[in-house]
């Protein structure tokens, strides 16, 4: 079994990498942290601690960061629906741990060492905070996995842009440059979506799998941005934690851009090295799709027959 800490701002295709670690045995998940981003930090937090109360798991929650370090906040409740998820989960009755996400990271980190690994799928304010205040973090933990960026196409905020990383450019610069991370982004993510007849089943037999059928949905909002359906982003991190080899990494020498020009909050990846400098993080390059949707539907089996 694997360790991991979620720094997450749930968010369908959040809740949709939630149901699939949970419900998988391969993954043991320790904790969430949650930061501002698909809708205000409020709402997050309220959205995890549904989705662990409605599957029955006890799993401590710390809120984070309710703004990025420089930037302004922008939400997207018009992809993940009002108070940023779709479907109406019931309201939670667990509460937060009284600990902010940022020293939940690290305490964790400290707790578990290299048993851990981080996955970070929202803006990353908590995680470069947490940085900022543990800088050997990268060395005391196993893995940490980012959902962000395109290093090799377009984004999907801006046209150079993906949406974690523009939503703090400042925590995304800094977590590139010192944390080593697995960085999972576009062009791994735009296609990770479930068979459509699997979506569909689930909202046939209704109750927990109707809710993650919720979730998912939503294709009217894939439209514009290259998917025909929408493709749950985080959740192909949660497929490689479950079966790692489901992506494919390259290394890379990568930065953020943090210029407020066109391409602010893009990842720049030096593809073919002309930089001369050291990679400073892998990058996400190819998934098995076979794989991924064969850990997602063991996953939501999980969860959702919880
Ligand atoms: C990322 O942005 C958020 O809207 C999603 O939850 C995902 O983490 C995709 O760009
Ligand atoms: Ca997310």
């Amino acid at each position: 079994t694997r360790n991991v800490l979620f720094d997450t701002d749930p968010g369908c295709d959040d809740a949709v990498m939630l149901a699939m670690a949970l419900g998988h045995d391969a993954v043991d998940v320790v904790g969430l942290s949650t930061v501002c981003g698909n809708s205000t930090v409020t709402n997050t937090t309220r959205n995890a601690l549904a989705i662990l109360d409605h599957g029955g798991f006890d799993v401590p929650v710390a809120r984070g960061c309710e703004r990025p370090l420089v930037d302004d906040l922008t939400t997207a409740e018009w992809i993940h629906g009002e108070g940023g998820l779709r479907g109406d989960l019931p309201d939670p009755t667990s509460e937060p741990v009284d600990q902010h996400g940022a020293d939940f990271i690290v305490e964790q980190a400290r707790e578990h060492g290299d048993d851990l690994t981080i996955a970070a799928v929202g803006p990353l304010t908590n995680l470069a905070i947490a940085l900022a205040k543990e800088p050997a973090l990268p060395e005391m933990v196993d893995d940490i996995y980012l959902m962000g960026g395109a290093a090799f196409q377009s984004g999907n905020v801006t046209p150079a842009a993906e949406a974690n990383f523009h939503n703090d450019p400042a925590a995304a610069s800094r977590v590139i440059q010192d944390a080593e991370a697995k960085m999972v982004g576009l062009d791994v993510t735009n296609g990770a979506s479930p068979a459509p007849e699997t979506i569909d089943s689930y909202g046939e037999r209704g109750g927990g799998f109707g809710v993650v059928a919720d979730w998912i949905g939503y294709p009217e909002a894939a439209q514009g941005v290259g998917q025909d359906r929408l493709a749950v982003h985080d959740a192909a991190v949660a497929a490689d934690l479950v079966d790692p080899g489901v992506l494919s990494f390259e290394e890379y020498f990568c930065e953020v851009d943090t210029t407020g020009g066109p391409s602010h909050g893009a990842v720049v990846c030096d593809q073919y090295g002309v930089r001369d400098a050291e990679p400073n993080a892998s990058v996400a390059v190819d998934m098995d799709l076979e794989r991924f949707r064969s850990v997602f539907r063991a996953g939501v089996e999980g969860y959702a027959a919880a």
